[in-house]
């Protein structure tokens, strides 16, 4: 089965779906998106959805900052997702990419007067991050957008080119990723995950207020955190040099789930190898995210038994 998009408010093979050269988004940047992941349950023949909803509220959030109008209702936009997964046939884990977007065909940087628009695409993606043996990391030259400048709260496409200069930054200088550090030094994400650490026995991250996105694996992680180890996360200011002194530290996203980080700026956190810590969430979150724990079904978005295959 060709993979499908949804896209100018139908469903259509993923290669007939087109943007024209002068969209307003490609130029500027002004769109938003989300990522999310469905885990393929092969016993069930059915998708589980994660955080589905909370992926499109925080989207409904981005098009409000960016003064797009999403006509849809989170139930719909789900719903929406879901017929496109069933439509594409994938028996397999899956990324999903809805982008909402300026979509006018017109020169001039604004937000006003433009049109909006609205896409999904459904893809597979293999973990971003090597999660299994860990990953080292530098801090950034480049510094975190600022929400004075462009709101990292959002998930905006513009906000990409931030993150992009700070990863082939670190690629190119030999690390795995980047650590990029606010305005003012303190410690605030991934170039696209959020960062923990564990210093003095505490479970740290830093706060909305140091230009983090306020990421759902993040929120995930200290849920489960206080549920299934009654560890609560202290969100605070992060110095850079806590993380050189922390015991343990990791990375959470959709897309490289949970990452331990094993070296920092050639110091190696720790003991070098992946904390106890790090190795007992990244084990809850790897069987939660899977849908299987009715514990969590409220994160669980559970699409109807595929028919078996023939
Ligand atoms: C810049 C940035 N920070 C953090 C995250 C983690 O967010 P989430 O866990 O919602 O995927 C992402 C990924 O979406 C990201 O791009």
């Amino acid at each position: 089965m060709p993979p499908y998009a949804f896209f100018h408010k139908q469903f259509m093979p993923l290669s007939e779906a087109k943007i024209g050269v002068l969209t307003h988004a490609l130029h500027y940047g002004t769109g938003c998106f989300e990522g999310i992941r469905g885990y393929w349950d092969s016993r069930r023949n059915r998708f589980c959805l994660f955080r589905i909803q909370d992926h499109y509220k925080r989207m409904l959030d981005s098009s409000r900052i960016l003064r797009i109008n999403l006509p849809y209702s989170v139930d719909r936009l789900c719903q929406l997702t879901e017929e496109l997964v069933q439509r594409s046939g994938y028996r397999e884990n899956v990324y999903i990419r809805p982008l909402a977007y300026k979509s006018s065909e017109a020169i001039g940087v604004r937000l006003h007067d433009l049109d909006d628009d609205f896409l999904i695409i459904v893809t597979t993606l293999p973990p971003y991050l090597d999660a299994e043996n860990g990953v080292r990391c530098c801090t950034s030259s480049w510094r975190r957008v600022d929400d004075t400048m462009i709101p990292p709260r959002g998930k905006i496409s513009g906000i990409y080119v931030n993150s992009a200069l700070a990863k082939t930054e670190a690629r190119e200088n030999g690390f795995d990723e980047a650590i990029l550090l606010t305005q003012d030094g303190h410690v605030s994400e991934g170039s696209g995950e959020n960062i923990f650490l564990v210093l003095g026995g505490e479970l740290i991250t830093p706060p909305s207020s140091d230009n983090i996105l306020m990421g759902i694996t993040r929120d995930t992680v200290m849920k489960l955190a206080q549920n299934e180890l009654g560890i609560d996360a202290i969100e605070r200011q992060v110095d850079r040099s806590e993380l050189y002194v922390a015991q343990e530290c990791f990375f959470t996203g959709t897309a490289a789930n949970l990452a331990p980080i094993l070296e920092v700026d050639h110091r190696p956190i720790g003991t070098g190898k992946i904390g106890k810590i790090t190795a007992k969430l990244q084990k809850l979150y790897a069987e939660v995210a899977l849908g299987r724990n009715p514990k969590y079904s409220n994160w669980y978005y559970l699409t109807p038994p595929r028919p078996a295959k023939s």
